[in-house]
């Protein structure tokens, strides 16, 4: 059987750099509050009409085909992770298809929020490891910036986000210390309503009993999306900050844990940990859980803010650009996020 390796990595971040101190036009925050609670210094955001999710994976996209020494028309799956697509249907894997002229290939889109990336490589994993495919496009791509609440109402989520993506391109190989080792997922939705957006949805529970009594068929169909649900400010993400983070830094290191010993393989082991960049307090609690050096752990979301399902292939393309990842280094992505959901892959790059 193959293992699936990253044969080429791209990243894109749109060149408008947002400081904490530019979101005081917006909101009342500062800069200390957000890199006291965040670590978050900057973010960026993408062009309001030019660029969308699929954009800017497109752009990721091309530098990961390109570094794997293959072209678009090479591509015989395509992976989309994004919790920010450019339409709620269809999906944004059939419009970078299409942006990319690629060929009547199968496109997958994972709404697994901020370990969407990770669990995309696991699924690409499977397709290669059994030989289905053998040139897999995977792409984590977000816009946050079109959907924040950007009114002090909205500032304890706000100003955590930024847009970015990323993307590799997996595929088949035989080498003994170059590959994924191992994929690890995880889900509990008992929690599901502490970090969501809920609109637009087919749930009802933003109306009371009463009120839903009153609608009649026509107007049932307008609750999918309505005023009221945009005048009530239910159309941006929730989130219970203290509750995940709790349940953060537990799931976090018991799955990097899982990944190395199914592997044999200590916390020493690791050369580098790519968490997904959540929030630079998170990084730094499961580094000391788990004892790791500076070096042995990389965080950009100073510069980034958190891009969700782009953190993780922006996080290990800048580190691979640095000189960071080394051929058969042992490397840890490992992600958290909705849900609640989180995973990891161990790989030899
Ligand atoms: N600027 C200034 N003040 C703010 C801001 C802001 N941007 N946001 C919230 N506050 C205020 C609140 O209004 C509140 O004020 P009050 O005490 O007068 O009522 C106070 O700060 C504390 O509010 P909390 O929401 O409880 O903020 P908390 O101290 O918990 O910090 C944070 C929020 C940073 C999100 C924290 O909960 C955290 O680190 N959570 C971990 C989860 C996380 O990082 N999620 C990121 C995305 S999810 C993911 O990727 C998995």
């Amino acid at each position: 059987m193959f293992k699936s390796k990253i044969a080429g990595i791209g990243k894109y971040l749109p060149a408008n750099v947002v400081t904490n101190n530019d979101l005081l036009k917006y909101m009342e925050t500062s800069d200390e509050w957000i890199q006291e609670r965040t670590g978050i210094q900057e973010r960026r955001y993408a062009h309001r009409t030019n660029e969308t999710t699929t954009t800017m994976g497109v752009e990721a996209a091309k530098v990961a085909i390109e570094r794997a020494g293959t072209t678009p028309q090479d591509i015989d799956f395509i992976i989309f992770a994004t919790l920010s697509p450019d339409y709620y249907f269809p999906g944004c894997g059939v419009l970078l298809q299409r942006a990319m002229k690629m060929k009547e290939i199968g496109a997958l889109d994972i709404r697994n929020q901020c370990s969407g990336f990770v669990y995309a490589m696991s699924v690409a994993d499977q397709f290669i490891k059994t030989g289905m495919y053998k040139n897999i496009l995977v792409v984590g791509a977000e816009k946050h910036s079109f959907g924040l609440d950007f009114s002090t109402r909205g500032r304890n989520v706000s100003v955590i986000f930024g847009d970015g993506a990323g993307a590799v391109v997996l595929q088949p190989t035989e080498k003994e210390n170059q590959g994924i080792l191992s994929t690890h997922l995880h889900s509990d939705g008992n929690s599901a309503e502490i970090l969501a957006m809920y609109n637009p949805g087919t749930h009802a529970n933003h109306w009371s009993e009463q009120k839903l009594a009153s609608f009649d068929e026509a107007e049932i169909g307008q609750m999918f999306f309505s005023h009221a649900m945009i005048d009530d400010g239910q159309v941006f993400p929730n989130m219970d900050g203290p509750a995940v983070f709790k349940v953060a830094v537990e799931k976090f290191p018991a799955v990097i844990k899982e990944a190395l010993e199914a592997n044999q393989r200590t916390t020493a082991d690791i050369n580098l940990l790519i968490p997904h960049q959540a929030n630079l307090r998170i990084s730094q609690f499961v580094q000391k859980k788990l004892q790791l050096r500076d070096d042995q752990v990389y965080n950009n979301i100073m510069r980034y803010g958190n891009t969700t399902a782009a953190s993780v292939p922006i996080a290990l393309c800048e580190a691979w650009e640095n000189g960071k990842v080394k051929d058969g280094d042992l490397v840890c992505l490992a992600a958290f996020g909705s849900g609640f959901t989180w995973g990891s892959v161990l790989l030899n790059w």
